[in-house]
């Protein structure tokens, strides 16, 4: 946009602000304005012609420019021409609120709204309700349709909402609709070359804006995704019902909240709460004692790197003796949890496809889950559960109740959750027995993933999802939604190919980790476990091009950069035990945060992360780098003023390098105090982890 087209587009902002303020609500007006608390974000709403529309400035010039809103359905006329701006309603608010677990203690927030009705005049019960949600960070929208008509059957069959972003704009994107759900690596290219994208899609402007397109709060609609019509023009996608309807609900209803977060920097980016402010507070009370947030080793990294099989059809890894190995190793090196995935019946043969067969109460004869339990508990340990369903939605819905009482029963409060299965190939059985395939992010998988977590809350039980539906924030409606995959994790390191470049992880804090937590599960330490020869010749090694493009140190560092409240030491026990300088650091670290601050980053380059844990005055910092070398000061201008600390620093060695010294770690330590300066040098593919211990005043 030309300098005088902004001016003319901010003198037209400030025209139309003042028109709605002065427009008389019941006689229908031009356009109705909404400004962010510090003034910065203006969103504007109008009718023009008789669609409906936004237009979003930031900072006094035009960033979303005039995008097309409304909603088609298969039986009713749509709500998208023939409109007129009616009805507007003020509202504002400001305050905070308190996390059981999380990244931060204390939410604040602050908003002003708008919910404008648009009406149809010759038809008027054709009309709907947009409401608008100005924060400093960003922005949320959603529909409200009835409520005049209640008890309406509505079909969706379109959702029309547009975002006209800058044309000149980098992006960072998956692309939707590709048989491995979210798990892609992401790309990085000017918008236009964008077709279609999973959200969030984050973009940088030519001026340094970013800005991140997502969902909050998807509840009984379905999940969406983004399609780019015309250059910097993109439309809101749903994932359809076998059958082709987008969203099948009842009058009143309304939809997720579209959200646009908005920084003037990177970092502003990442410390945003915008998605958690959208979502409804908690429903379901004190969770405190039954959902623990903590760190879990596992029977896991074994399968994924062929040293142990799920089944019985090659050398079975959920034995009771192995389960009673690590839960020894747990307890001696303070863990919370063990998981142990191949337990229950159903793993032999092609997992991938069987997963009718699955049993979610009946272990394997080798695993004496009962005598497996009780030797935890004495410990102080406890088994996390798993449930890998292979997408047959319907088997697994059936035994839900039996399987988490089984759990409950046990003893047993964390659960993991599975769906492998191609996109769009999730299996339910219909009311006749007929089996219809679903995407992973349709309405009926939204559905599903609340009757999980409703019944396991019965249960008390917390959840942690692999090929979930996208978190769109419901950890705060739900709080026993700990966490969940959504992306390439560390499991691609094993097997992937190519495995996750050393960029990965300094593109996810911006994409993936803007909408909420992610069992990455970090802490691999044989950094190239492909290269060893197999256990067992018959079951073979995966190809080495397979390994962990990370240094050592780096590995470290995501436990402080990847937020989760449920943190994994992914390795082999016997791995931990032969770096026990480096695994102190995964010992020390903390999953649950008072506080948490960006200090510095580049999307898909650098970034570094500071987090003070939950009751206690110690801060640990998190650095990373792509496949450059690079130093980074930062000023410690967080810690007490008042405070002496010591600095334990694990870094890159001098010769660190991802491709060939990615074991050469340097640990260290020093006194700082409130305003140091610490200077991080990190390797090709390296990183940093610091514990800032206090030390009294
Ligand atoms: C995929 C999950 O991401 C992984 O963690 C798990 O081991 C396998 N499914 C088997 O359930
Ligand atoms: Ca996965």
């Amino acid at each position: 946009m030309t300098r005088f087209a902004a001016l003319l587009s901010l003198l037209l902002t400030i025209l139309t602000t003042g028109a709605s303020a002065a427009a008389d609500p019941s006689q229908g007006q031009a356009a109705a304005t909404v400004r962010s608390p510090d003034g910065q974000i203006v969103v504007t709403l109008d009718a023009i012609g008789g669609h409906p529309a936004y237009t979003v400035h930031y900072r006094g010039a035009e960033l979303i420019s005039r995008s097309r809103l409304g909603l088609r359905f298969r039986r009713q006329a749509g709500l998208d021409e023939g409109l007129a701006l009616g009805q507007v309603a003020r509202r504002r608010d400001a305050g905070e609120w308190e996390q059981p677990w999380g990244e931060r203690r204390v939410v604040t927030y602050a908003f002003k709204e708008i919910t404008a009705a648009f009406v149809n005049q010759a038809d008027p019960a054709r009309r709907f309700q947009v409401v608008v949600r100005a924060y400093d960070d960003g922005i949320g929208l959603r529909y409200l349709v009835g409520p005049d008509a209640v008890g309406e059957q509505a079909e969706i069959v379109d959702e029309l909402t547009e975002f006209a972003v800058p044309q000149d704009a980098t992006a960072w994107w998956i692309e939707a609709g590709l048989p491995n759900r979210q798990e892609y690596l992401y790309r990085t290219t000017p918008v236009s070359e964008v077709k279609r994208a999973h959200t969030p899609i984050t973009l940088r402007t030519d001026d340094g804006v970013h800005l991140a397109i997502h969902e909050a709060a998807l509840v009984d609609y379905a999940g969406m995704y983004l399609k780019q019509l015309r250059s910097g023009r993109f439309e809101a996608e749903l994932f359809p019902w076998y059958d082709g309807i987008k969203v099948r609900a009842q009058t009143p209803f309304r939809s997720p909240w579209r959200t646009i977060q908005i920084s003037p920097d990177a970092p502003g980016l990442i410390d945003s709460s915008l998605i958690l402010n959208l979502n409804e507070p908690n429903k379901l009370g004190d969770v405190s004692e039954w959902v623990k947030p903590g760190k879990y080793v596992g029977i896991w990294w074994a399968m994924h790197i062929r040293d142990r099989t799920w089944g019985r059809d090659g050398i079975h890894g959920a034995t009771t003796e192995e389960a009673m190995r690590y839960m020894d190793f747990a307890a001696e090196h303070g863990f919370d949890g063990v998981l142990i995935e191949g337990w229950n019946l159903g793993w032999d043969g092609d997992w991938y496809r069987n997963g009718d067969v699955f049993s979610f109460t009946e272990p394997y004869p080798d695993f004496d889950i009962e005598a497996i339990t009780r030797y935890g508990h004495e410990r102080g340990v406890r088994l996390i559960g798993h449930h890998e369903t292979s997408g047959n939605v319907t088997n697994y819905e059936q035994q839900l109740e039996g399987a988490f009482a089984l759990y409950e029963r046990l003893g047993v409060n964390q659960v993991k959750t599975g769906y492998v299965a191609d996109a769009g190939d999730i299996k339910r059985l219909d009311e006749d027995g007929i089996p219809r395939y679903e995407w992973h992010d349709g309405q009926f998988m939204a559905q599903h993933h609340v009757r999980v977590l409703e019944s396991a809350a019965r249960h008390r039980i917390a959840i942690n999802s692999h090929e979930p539906i996208r978190d769109t924030g419901l950890r705060r409606t739900y709080p026993n939604w700990l966490a969940r995959e959504g992306a390439r994790g560390q499991e691609y390191n094993a097997w992937g190919n190519p495995p996750n470049p050393p960029e990965h992880t300094a593109i996810l804090p911006w994409t993936r980790m803007l909408s909420g937590p992610m069992d990455f599960t970090p802490g691999i330490f044989d950094l190239r476990p492909n290269e060893r020869p197999p256990v067992d010749p018959s079951m073979g090694r995966n190809d080495p091009r397979s390994r962990i493009e990370t240094t050592l140190a780096k590995q470290l560092s995501l436990y402080v950069v990847l937020y989760s409240p449920i943190q994994m030491a992914a390795d082999l026990p016997e791995n931990y035990e032969a770096r026990p300088d480096a695994f102190q650091f995964i010992k020390d670290v903390p999953a649950d945060w008072e506080q948490s601050i960006t200090l510095s980053g580049a999307i898909g380059d650098h970034i570094a992360i500071a987090r003070r844990e939950r009751g206690g005055e110690d801060w640990y910092l998190g650095a990373l780098t792509d496949e450059h070398g690079r130093s980074l000061q930062l000023t410690l201008d967080f810690l007490r003023e008042d405070g002496a600390y010591t600095a334990q620093i694990y870094r890159d060695g001098e010769d660190a390098h991802w491709r060939d010294q990615p074991t050469s770690l340097v640990v260290e330590s020093r006194p700082v105090r409130h305003g140091d300066v610490l200077k991080l040098d990190l390797a090709p593919g390296g990183g940093a982890a610091v514990r800032l211990r206090f030390d009294g005043r």
